[in-house]
């Protein structure tokens, strides 16, 4: 199918459900993502972060392509999205590159500095026809950093500053943080369902989960029940690359041909794609055929 953006996904998705998006570091995460949202018969999102371009050298171009290919060879609509963009040089490869829509993330920052970062980015993201997520309230254990308590002050978006946020800086989503936390190995996090509702409340952008391997499948369904729209998953993949491919050589140690394990690792990011997807979604189902 052709490319679509993320916009349209959000835009056409029903009520009370999300799109899915996975962070891809390899072509195996590519098609992996591509192969499960197919067996899902559901449209999705292959983000890249800026941490993945780092891992490929700062060459965005190579895995760009591939998942444009895959995207464009697949049964299911998808969509590219470049994924927390705090490089402005990287920001403005984006179009080039075939991606549709970023995340620039400059949460980091203190508040107005925050603004003012993100509505430069958002006026030449608009320019280019790109739709741009930012975030306010830093979702925590991000870039190696250990993962944030879900009860910490950082981790959490103040429904009157995201208003604020939201009309001053033109963005046309916000990465909200209600408890979730990057880079959990274990599905845990609790959010904080009635902040959710209050910013769900105060906003009218889609808002989008970050860290959402760590959340456990009913927390994931009341969160988009509750109004979330787009929901990240990065690490889940890694968890079943990293267990299916450890298995596989403990079993055999002897083998060396990375097709063979490879394999067993690509299959167990399918599943994992197409199980959060029928988590995630009851209607976004796409007609047979
Ligand atoms: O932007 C990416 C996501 O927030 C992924 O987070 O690796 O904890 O699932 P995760
Ligand atoms: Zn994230």
């Amino acid at each position: 199918m052709p490319l679509t953006t993320t916009g349209e996904l959000i835009t056409g998705a029903a009520a009370h459900s999300a799109v899915a998006a996975f962070n891809v570091i390899t072509l195996e995460h590519v098609e992996a993502v591509v192969a499960g949202a197919e067996s899902a018969a559901a449209p999705v999102v292959l983000q890249v972060s800026e941490n993945a371009v780092r891992f490929h050298d700062g060459d965005l171009i190579p895995l760009a392509r591939a998942a444009s290919a895959a995207a464009e060879r697949a049964a299911v609509p998808v969509a590219l999205h470049l994924d927390h963009i705090q490089s402005d040089d990287l920001l403005r490869r984006a179009v080039d590159a075939g991606f549709g829509s970023v995340m620039y993330d400059a949460s980091r920052l203190p508040y107005l500095d925050n603004l003012a970062a993100t509505h430069a980015a958002v006026e030449w993201a608009h320019g280019q026809g790109l739709w741009i997520e930012a975030e306010l309230g830093q979702v925590g254990g991000k870039n190696g950093a250990a993962p944030l308590d879900a009860h910490a002050p950082g981790a959490r978006t103040d429904p009157d500053e995201a208003r604020a946020f939201v009309a001053d800086s033109g963005v046309d989503a916000l990465a909200v943080a209600i408890g979730s936390s990057h880079a959990m190995t274990t599905r845990t996090a609790a959010l904080d369902h009635a902040l959710l509702e209050r910013l769900a409340g105060a906003l009218d952008v889609p808002l989008v989960l970050h860290g959402s391997s760590g959340v456990p499948d009913d927390e994931l369904r009341t969160a988009v029940a509750g109004g979330i729209a787009k929901v990240n998953i990065g690490t889940a993949l890694n968890i079943a690359l990293t267990g299916a491919i450890r298995d596989f050589l403990t079993d055999r140690p002897e083998v060396v041909d990375p097709r063979k394990y490879l394999t067993a690792g690509r299959a167990a990011m399918a599943e994992t794609v197409a199980r959060l997807i029928g988590v995630l979604r009851t209607e976004a189902v796409l007609p047979p055929g």
